[in-house]
């Protein structure tokens, strides 16, 4: 077992999982602030240079887990929870790519938030993504953003 401990809580506007925007076409650029626990912030030391972060949560309000889910852009087929990004995870860890707008000392204002006001941040890193978009395969999402744009 290991056990993780916050550095920080996120600030967003959101105070229940039904604000967040959810399904095909749904857009993240909610602005929020990762307060850095004081003893933690000289690790922010050059962060300041990068224009998107990893912020990798936790989902600590999500309770048990379903290994296979039912996501709001394809919940009428079954997907494996390793082929999702669902809440309901065995490790109850999240991943989100933020922008970086400004440092204020302790304090990263980022856009894109996805979480819940208060929710724990375990870690921070700096975003670099090497693998050209033509080579990123979407799997069943690709299926059913392709099925939304003939229904709309
Ligand atoms: C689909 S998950 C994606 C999160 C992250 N971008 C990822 O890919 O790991 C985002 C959803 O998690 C839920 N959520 C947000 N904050 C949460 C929290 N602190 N605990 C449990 N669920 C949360 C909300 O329903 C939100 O719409």
């Amino acid at each position: 077992m290991f056990t993780s401990m916050p550095i920080a809580y996120a600030r967003t506007p959101y105070q229940a999982t039904s604000e967040i925007p959810k399904g095909c076409g749904a857009k993240h650029d909610a602005e929020g602030v990762l307060e850095i626990l004081p003893e933690f912030e000289a690790g922010l030391l050059g962060i300041e240079g990068f224009s998107h972060l990893y912020v990798i949560w936790e989902f600590d309000k999500s309770g048990d887990y379903d290994l296979v889910a039912h996501p709001p852009t394809d919940s009428s087929r079954p997907h494996g929870v390793f082929a999702t990004r669902s809440p309901r995870r065995p490790n109850p860890i999240a991943l989100t790519v933020v922008e970086l707008i400004r440092r204020d000392s302790a304090k990263l204002h980022v856009k894109g938030v996805d979480m819940l006001d208060g929710t724990p941040i375990l870690d921070i890193k700096p975003y670099l993504s090497s693998i050209p978009e033509e080579k990123l395969r979407r799997g069943w999402l690709a299926e059913a953003e392709a099925r939304n744009r003939a229904v709309r």
